[in-house]
């Protein structure tokens, strides 16, 4: 008798009850997208109705598609073990900002209390922070990220470590959500001497990938790296596509090691955080200088090699409509239209 291949991933048991927090977060909201889509029971914590009609209209568009939304705040242990018990949570996926990172040790405690949390993502979503060392303010967010990471180690709380290098978008050095703006059509700036490599990734696969590895058991207690090999550029290449994209040249500045350490030493948050990771990336190349097959490490193409990536061509097309679009938004403003929004990504995910 011939034994069929296995083909199919070691998965856990499928349809885990998930929580997410920072769902309608910038990042998060693609996490969120990717867990109702593949079927998980999903609850989104909110700290409130969200006045933001943005926010709002996110809420009401997940609750259609099947998600329950929560109440509470994660620095608020009893509330967080209430959620967790009453809903049985086995998956609990964290997409805090920056400045609530530190608020992730009290839903650590929580999940701690009631035992039952079979994997914790908390809000990683970008270098490995063990690895990767940017000059201040920067390195005060991975001094932060790394202290979450120990204390989930210690309590024994399995763990993913989302690595998924950088979103999508034309790296600006002052903001933190690049990817909502197209790139420039005035200037392009270049760091150093353009040629440091880095990796991107579409929101919407950062959320497919991260909801495939916190119901997978072959990234139990690992970092997981994303390193698709189509999505490596350099930022002259960068530059070169996005002007294949609009049909024309533009003029390209320099921005020095020197100018990014100097817009990193100004200590304005976010901004300053955003160039000390700019440096990172396009100066000192934290993403690629070091390997990802050590034992405490997994890697999105290795373990899902039937999967694709979508291409930066695409995702730049998406952004040449983008200014295509507002070209055609400022003529039918001078018809006297009222001004339009969108934030890419936001649009799929509120349909
Ligand atoms: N790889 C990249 O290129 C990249 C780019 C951007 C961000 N990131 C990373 O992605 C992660 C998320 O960042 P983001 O910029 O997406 O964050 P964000 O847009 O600031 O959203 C944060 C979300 O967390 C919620 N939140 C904050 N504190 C909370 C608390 N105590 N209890 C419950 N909810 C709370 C906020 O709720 P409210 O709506 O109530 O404020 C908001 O929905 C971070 O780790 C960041 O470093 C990576």
């Amino acid at each position: 008798m011939t034994v069929p291949p296995v083909t199919s991933p070691p998965v856990a048991a499928s349809a885990r009850p998930v929580l997410i927090v920072g769902a309608m977060g910038f990042m998060g909201r693609f996490v969120a997208g990717s867990s109702l889509a593949a079927g998980h029971p999903t609850f989104l914590l909110v700290r409130g109705e969200p006045l933001d009609p943005t926010k709002a209209a996110l809420v009401r568009s997940f609750r259609k598609k099947g998600a329950t939304i929560v109440e509470g705040s994660i620095n608020e242990k009893e509330v967080m073990e209430k959620i967790l018990k009453e809903n049985e949570i086995e998956i609990v996926i964290s997409v805090v900002g920056g400045e609530a990172v530190l608020d992730q040790l009290t839903l650590v405690d929580a999940m701690k209390s009631v035992k039952t949390i079979k994997r914790f993502l908390p809000s990683e979503f970008g270098h490995d922070v063990d690895r990767a060392d940017p000059v201040e303010p920067g390195l005060r967010m991975y001094v932060e990220k790394r202290k979450v990471r120990r204390m989930i180690e210690e309590t024994g709380i399995p763990y993913t470590y989302i690595c998924c290098n950088s979103i999508v978008s034309w790296p600006y050095y002052d903001d933190c959500h690049p990817a909502a703006s197209p790139p420039p059509l005035d200037v392009l700036p270049i760091y150093g001497d353009g040629t440091v490599k880095a990796y991107f990734v579409d929101g919407a696969d950062i959320g497919k990938f991260t909801i495939k590895a916190a119901d997978d058991l072959r990234t139990l207690n690992k970092n997981v790296h994303f390193r698709p090999p189509n999505n490596f550029y350099c930022i002259n290449e960068l530059a070169s596509l996005w002007e294949s994209k609009v049909g024309r040249k533009i003029p390209r500045v320099t921005v020095s090691g020197d100018d990014l350490l100097a817009a990193a030493a100004e200590n304005r948050i976010p901004e300053s955080v955003v160039a000390a990771f700019t440096h990172d990336i396009f100066i000192k190349g934290c993403q690629l200088n070091f390997p990802t097959e050590g034992p405490g490490d997994a890697d999105i193409g290795t373990l899902y090699p039937d999967e694709t990536f979508r291409s930066l061509e695409d995702c730049y097309e998406d952004f040449a409509r983008m200014v295509r679009d507002d070209d055609k938004i400022h003529i039918e403003k001078s018809w006297s239209l009222e001004p339009q929004v969108c934030v890419p990504g936001t649009a799929l995910l509120m349909n």
